[in-house]
């Protein structure tokens, strides 16, 4: 297993890249879809290892309040740009999320980490301080 600072060197090394190649993958864009479409009615969103924002964005884009957490400055950068206009509703968080969350309970009533459980290091920590993981049925949290 590769230590945290490597994986987010990763992310920082692909953030630009990210969306350009990630669209491409039907898979992936389903996914949004099934995250989209859970949250539905949900007002407080956050959006745990947020990335460039492609679930973030859309959430906003349909009146939702969210709160982004990931730990990459690179990706924090392009969500930050991608998410601009909706800065009312709109807070950014860099966050270790193998780390306890300074939420006050009830903070959101939702949360979505959307492709985001094989790259943290520490799925078992991750999972505990992320109260709720959407996942494909068939998908495994090894
Ligand atoms: C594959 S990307 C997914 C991004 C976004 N959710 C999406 O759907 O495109 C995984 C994200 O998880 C973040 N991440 C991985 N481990 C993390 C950790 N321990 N704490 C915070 N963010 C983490 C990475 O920085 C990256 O932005």
């Amino acid at each position: 297993m590769k230590p945290p600072q490597q994986k987010i060197a990763h992310f920082d090394d692909h953030a630009r890249f990210y969306d350009i190649v990630i669209k491409t993958n039907p898979r992936y864009l389903a996914m949004l879809d099934f995250h989209l479409a859970s949250l539905d009615a949900c007002d407080d969103v956050l959006d745990s290892g947020a990335g460039t924002g492609n679930l973030t964005l859309p959430l906003l884009q349909r009146g939702k309040r969210v709160c982004a957490v990931d730990n990459s400055d690179d990706m924090i950068t392009q969500l930050r740009e991608k998410c601009k206009e909706y800065s009312s509703r709109f807070e950014i968080r860099k966050r270790d999320l193998t780390q306890p969350l300074d939420f006050p309970d009830g903070s959101f009533d939702g949360t979505a980490s959307c492709y985001v459980v094989p790259y943290v290091n520490e799925p078992v920590y991750f999972s505990e301080n992320c109260s709720i993981l959407l996942l494909f049925p068939n998908d495994k949290l090894n």
